[in-house]
């Protein structure tokens, strides 16, 4: 089971580990409804049976290998319209533990992906709750493959299989809870052009000629940018064009 030793200010001073849950997000959503859980509390487990991923994905991984857990943040401090500034804080302390381990290539495919090279290692899944202009409540849903050493599919990966070793979950998780609170302190201080600055820069694709997909039409584009609203911003046939989740995939095998 999983400890804080990590000497953050509230992020996982609160931790909830249960040996197995169907997904951490859909748990710490329904605790946080029933109690009033300090912002900072980690829910996490070592078994997540029915684990969410973006677009209405699942997120798999094997039983005791990896980390799965979600940290639920009261950031009534930022307005609705900045949401995305989450996916900065969450994909950056990502990064800043990744990058800890002098490991080479890795890469925020957008909107919040993590690269190692071109194959999947980690994957972000951010639930607001809005309340008029602010954001009451954030469920922000961390999946990072550590030990597993066979995927599925050949598009995923470990931190093991690109480190070559292995790594204790327990140290890892209080790395990443480190960075995130590092990270989270530097949007509630109103950097956030720094972390954009510092997304952009870390960005698969940027200022690179790569081909997308949209409405099932594949097309050559150059990632411009992120614009505010957190929507991808290409540059295809001399126009810029912005594109939300649902309506652009990039494809990373051309
Ligand atoms: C994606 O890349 O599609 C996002 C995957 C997010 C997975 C994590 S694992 C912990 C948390 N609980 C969930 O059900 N999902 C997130």
């Amino acid at each position: 089971m999983y400890k804080i030793f990590a000497k953050t200010l509230f992020v996982g001073q609160n931790l909830i580990s249960v040996p197995e849950c169907h997904s951490t997000n859909t748990l710490a959503s329904e605790l946080s409804d029933k109690t009033n859980l300090p912002e900072g509390t980690v829910i996490i487990t070592p078994n997540q049976t029915a684990g969410r991923g973006q677009r209405g994905n699942s997120w798999q991984a094997t039983e005791g290998l990896n980390l799965t857990f979600s940290i639920l943040l009261k950031p009534t401090f930022l307005p609705v319209k900045d949401q995305f500034h989450l996916t900065l804080v969450t994909s950056l302390a990502v990064f800043d533990y990744l990058t800890s381990l002098s490991l080479n290539g890795i890469k925020i495919k957008w909107p919040n992906d993590m690269l190692i090279g071109v194959k999947k290692v980690g994957g972000i899944l951010i639930e607001n709750t809005l309340q008029g202009t602010s954001i009451q409540k954030s469920i922000v849903g961390i999946g990072l493959n550590i030990n597993q050493q066979e995927f599925p599919i050949a598009s995923a990966t470990s931190v093991s299989l690109q480190a070559g070793r292995a790594f204790d979950l327990n140290d890892a998780l209080n790395s990443l809870l480190s960075y995130f609170e590092q990270r989270y302190l530097q949007l509630r201080a109103g950097k956030s052009a720094a972390l954009k600055e510092e997304y952009l820069t870390n960005l698969f694709g940027i200022h690179e000629t790569r081909v997308f997909i949209a409405n099932q039409v594949r097309f050559e584009g150059t990632i411009q940018g992120v614009n505010d609203n957190g929507e991808l911003v290409v540059l295809t046939n001399g126009m810029h064009k912005t594109f939300s989740l649902k309506e652009i995939s990039l494809d990373l095998t051309s």
